[in-house]
């Protein structure tokens, strides 16, 4: 398929299906926000769980957090984002299009204005004449810089205190003020690592592609204490651990590479950073980072907070603030992703055209459709007990409207693996027909042995 029109199909699909809304649609819409409809609310939850399983359940050296989006305004400064989180943003006078200045600028000069001062960047326009690709006009705006966080209006303290607060644009912070909380409460011992899943806010300049680029978006991140020496194994290990992921959950291999940042273009925070990119229908473009964040944050927010945040070596009984590696996930990103990767038209042998959802099945959003034949009893006295019994472990949905083509292209366009048929033959040998999306294959499977053979089609093989 090419690849600008599976974006469309993409979004159609979320749209057509209930994956994904666009956002207060009812009022003509609110650009750059979505709501994920019930198979996109499913498909999100079996990501954060299976992230979480992953990462926290599964290792004896991570715990959770789930800190508030409003922390104190001083901790915004102390990391950085009030002074640093900016991006130059200039307007076309002419078609009042908006662009992100370094992005102009990288496309059409090939340089990176990364630091660059708003009047260096303003000359830079004039003396390359540049134009809006857009309408061809060069009449601009001057440059400026805009800091992406949305800011908010607390009611007035007793005491008058400044007013304002962040929604928060990372996850990471709160993990940072609740390090000596954990440290105090939990004996863990570095290494360790915190996580946490939460919404994060973002006032982007350029928001687009569907929900790649987004005002308000989920994280699932890691903040994970070490000592300094060690960062580069662990830098390693964390990358080897998030590329397995990737794979665990289904994309493809040949979409998937990975960036390193040049040293001169590092957050001001970072002393390494990986990107893991994957090939959207737009482009390579970031799904996941990795960085290594030294003791950056840990001692800032020491400094502004005049709070020790130290951790004791239990031995040695050394005191030391640990260093920080950060794998962090987008959860909309991997969302949009599997769609991408899953997303498939194809025309049947009988001429029919079918799109299918060719997600692992241990990622569907349904995992099994149940049909009686026909809306029928005793059919449907037969079927409602098997449907029953499923849902026991998985998401099951029981469809018993159209003819049975009709509900198994339903339930391929959501991605469910198996359908289970009951038929007349049912009534007589208590065996029903599993019918398999990718294959398309069907089986012959005793009631009494469904759910286990449910189960070795579902179960996830890593
Ligand atoms: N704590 C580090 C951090 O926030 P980031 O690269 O700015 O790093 C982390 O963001 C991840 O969050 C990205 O890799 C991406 O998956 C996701 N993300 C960032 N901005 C986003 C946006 N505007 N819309 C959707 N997802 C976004």
């Amino acid at each position: 398929m090419i690849e600008t029109e599976l974006l469309k199909s993409v979004v159609a699909l979320c749209k057509r299906r209930g994956f994904i809304f666009p956002g207060s649609e009812i009022y003509g819409g609110f650009a750059n926000t979505y709501s994920y409809g019930p198979y996109g609310v499913e498909l999100k939850r079996i990501i954060r769980e299976a992230w979480w399983r992953t990462f926290v359940q599964n290792r004896e050296d991570m715990v959770g957090l789930d800190g508030p989006i409003l922390l104190h305004p001083r901790a915004w400064e102390a990391s950085g984002h009030v002074e640093g989180f900016n991006d130059a943003l200039i307007d076309c006078k002419n078609c009042k299009s908006r662009f992100r200045a370094d992005h102009l600028i990288e496309a059409s000069v090939g340089l990176e204005v990364e630091g660059f001062t708003v009047a260096q960047i303003n000359q830079l326009i004039v003396d390359h004449a540049l134009v809006c690709p857009k309408c061809g006009s060069k009449d601009w705006t001057d440059a400026r810089y805009f800091n992406l966080m949305f800011s908010t209006r607390l009611s007035k303290t007793a005491q008058g205190e400044n007013d304002v607060a962040y929604l928060r644009p990372e996850t990471a912070q709160a993990i940072f003020l609740d390090f000596k909380n954990i440290v105090d409460t939990m004996r863990v011992t570095v290494p360790f690592g915190v996580a946490q899943i939460g919404k994060a806010f973002r006032n982007e300049i350029t928001p687009g592609n569907f929900i790649f680029r987004v005002i308000e978006f989920e994280q699932m991140e890691i903040e994970y204490f070490i000592r300094s020496e060690t960062w580069e194994t662990v830098f390693e290990e964390w990358l080897a651990s998030m590329k397995k992921w990737c794979s665990w959950i289904g994309l493809s291999e040949n979409r998937l590479s990975c960036s390193e940042h040049p040293k001169d273009k590092l957050s001001h925070y970072s002393k390494r950073t990986v990107d893991i990119m994957y090939d959207f229908p737009f482009g390579r473009s970031e799904l996941y980072g990795l960085a290594y964040r030294t003791d950056y944050d840990l001692s800032r927010h020491a400094e502004y907070s005049k709070s020790k945040l130290e951790y004791t070596d239990p031995q040695t009984r050394e005191k030391y603030v640990p260093h920080v590696v950060e794998p962090t996930f987008g959860l909309d990103r991997t969302v949009l992703a599997l769609l991408c990767d899953a997303y498939a038209e194809e025309l049947l042998p009988n001429g029919e055209q079918r799109t299918v959802l060719r997600f692992k099945p241990h990622m569907a959003p349904v995992k099994v459709a149940v049909f009686p034949l026909m809306k029928k009893e005793p059919l449907i006295e037969k079927a409602r007990p098997i449907f029953d019994a499923l849902r026991q472990h998985w998401a099951v949905q029981y469809d018993d409207s159209g003819a049975i083509g009709k509900r198994y292209r339903r339930h391929d366009e959501i991605g469910t693996p198996l359908c289970v048929t009951v038929d007349f033959q049912t009534l007589e040998d208590d065996t029903v027909t599993l019918r398999h999306r990718d294959s398309m294959e069907q089986e012959r499977v005793s009631i009494k042995a469904l759910a286990s053979r449910c189960l070795e089609v579902i179960s996830a093989r890593s």
